[in-house]
């Protein structure tokens, strides 16, 4: 319960103004930062490649390749990541760039879904994320996504868990301090899916979510929930205009 203790004197403090929320990449140590961008020694861009090679490849000898609808896919699909999460206009729904590309599959290829956080799915998220490396995050919050924003602000926002405590009060109070070797984030998540050295895998930002749910001992919500569908885009929301940094490297 040390932690617990260390956090009880925490003042929660108001959302910092949109400018000063920073990448998680600028609490890396400079060696992570250094590996992270350099492609030959960041390991997630395995994963990309893969992504690459799957959205080429027929998933029978008749049935069509996602190139084959998506050509040129560095130009044609070159920021779509900024915009995700985003309400699909014929559902409503708010799908990540996961759930779109999981629709497409479904719909449009007339696969079965790979499923969340298969290795295929990562594969495909950081390939499309890699696809926006350097964009600003662009994502909408007013309109019909206001409701799921409000939503996920409001999760940021309540304290939970045993330990009682906020999203916010660790990315927003403690945002520079030292927690079990981490230097605490503003929780942009705008590099995954993301190379863990804890996980020594790629892994999801919903998978990112677990973890931090987990250790405030707080109910950790399925993959592509809605509570964590709804704080992914009050994340991103938080993130805007911040570059698209997947596929990232973490502790
Ligand atoms: C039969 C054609 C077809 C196939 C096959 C297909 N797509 Fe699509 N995809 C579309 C169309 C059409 C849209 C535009 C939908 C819209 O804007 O409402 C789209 C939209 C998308 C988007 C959203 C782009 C954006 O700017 O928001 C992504 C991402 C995507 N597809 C990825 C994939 C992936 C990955 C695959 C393979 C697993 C795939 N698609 C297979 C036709 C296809
Ligand atoms: C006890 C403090 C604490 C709480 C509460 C907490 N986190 Fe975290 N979180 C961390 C630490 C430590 C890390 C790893 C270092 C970092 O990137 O901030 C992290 C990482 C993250 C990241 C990854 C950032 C990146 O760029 O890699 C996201 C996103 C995130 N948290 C979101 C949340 C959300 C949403 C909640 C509420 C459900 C939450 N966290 C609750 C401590 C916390």
């Amino acid at each position: 319960m040390k932690l617990a203790v260390a956090l009880a004197c925490l003042v929660v403090q108001p959302a910092p103004a949109q400018a000063q929320i920073k990448s998680g990449t600028e609490f890396l140590s400079p060696e992570m930062r250094r590996q992270q961008a350099d492609e030959t020694r960041n390991p997630a861009f395995f994963w990309v490649e893969q992504g690459r090679e799957l959205f080429s490849r027929k998933p029978s000898p008749d049935g069509q390749a996602c190139a084959s609808c998506h050509a040129e896919p560095q130009q044609s699909l070159r920021g779509a990541a900024t915009h995700y999460p985003q309400v699909d206009a014929a559902t409503g729904k708010l799908l990540n760039l996961e759930g779109r590309i999981e629709q497409c599959r479904v719909e449009r290829q007339g696969q079965p879904a790979f499923g969340y956080e298969s290795s295929e799915l990562l594969a495909m998220t950081a390939y499309l994320g890699s696809l926006s490396r350097g964009l600003p995050v662009d994502v909408k919050t007013d309109g019909a996504a206001k409701p799921y924003y409000e939503a996920g602000k409001a999760f940021f926002e309540r304290r939970q868990g045993q330990l009682n405590l906020s999203c916010q009060q660790c990315h927003d109070g403690l945002v520079g301090q030292k927690l079990r070797g981490d230097t605490v984030s503003h929780g942009a998540g705008t590099g995954y899916p993301a190379y863990r050295l804890e996980w020594n895998d790629v892994g999801s930002l919903h998978r990112r979510l677990r973890a931090c749910s987990l250790g405030v001992r707080a109910t950790q919500f399925d993959y592509g929930s809605p509570e964590y569908l709804a704080l992914e885009l009050y994340l991103a929301g938080r993130a805007r205009g911040l570059p698209v940094e997947t596929p990232g490297m973490r502790r």
